[in-house]
């Protein structure tokens, strides 16, 4: 009933975000003392754009259960100080004893929130590039691909891998080839998510077009 939770947005959990409203209007759960810290957050995009990621969580969780406000935390795209947000946001999590439940989906191209491919990752929640790839990935909910941020806000590594418990959703056959290397058992920063093999309790959700069997 206190859990913290670390939560996703994209496609892939929209289901989950429907059941929990459901099973929240059945009385199945309750959010009075639940803490949610999100993911990650466009540069540049306030709560009330449509693409913002707070957008989506309050249309998709928010409004849908009895989170108190203050209980609701998803890093800020438009602080005017981005090193002082990163540093507060990870404080908050720190302060509110780590995150018991990381529920995280992966990009087409391994990424986990927005740590993308790259030679270095950042263990804190820092802000990053956006690839071309997740550009492109991301545009179907956009207007244009021009509309489409290339900065972004998002835990690092490090705050993910700091969970207690990670559940993994992977679902649709763009999510093939980085799933097969997620139980490859080599780790690369070059597919972020191989990095959950260092975790010691992952549970991963897999759909048949994602497993490709
Ligand atoms: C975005 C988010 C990721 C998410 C990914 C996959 O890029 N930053 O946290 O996992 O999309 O989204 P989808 O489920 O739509 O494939």
């Amino acid at each position: 009933p206190n859990a913290v939770l670390g939560l996703p947005t994209g496609g892939t959990p929209v289901g989950m975000y429907e059941n929990i409203r459901k099973m929240y209007q059945e009385g199945k759960m309750d959010f009075e003392n639940v803490t949610t810290f999100n993911l990650d957050e466009y540069l540049g995009l306030t709560h009330d754009h449509p693409q913002s990621y707070y957008y989506f969580m309050n249309q998709n969780l928010y409004s849908g259960v009895n989170l108190k406000p203050e209980n609701i935390n998803i890093p800020s795209g438009t602080a005017s100080d981005f090193e002082a947000e990163c540093k507060s946001y990870d404080a908050k999590i720190d302060a509110k004893g780590g995150i018991d439940l990381m529920i995280l989906g992966i990009g087409p191209n391994g990424h986990i929130g927005f740590n993308e491919p790259a030679e270095i990752l950042s263990g804190p929640t820092h802000t990053v590039d956006l690839t071309r790839e997740t550009i492109e990935a991301n545009a179907r909910f956009f207007d244009s691909i021009d509309d489409v941020p290339t900065k972004a806000i998002t835990m690092g590594v490090g705050s993910i891998l700091k969970a207690k418990k990670i559940l993994m959703l992977v679902s649709g056959a763009s999510k093939q080839k980085v799933a097969k290397e997620l139980f490859s058992g080599d780790v690369t920063t070059n597919n972020p998510s191989t990095l959950l093999q260092l975790h010691r309790d992952v549970v991963v959700l897999m759909d048949e077009a994602a497993d490709g069997q």
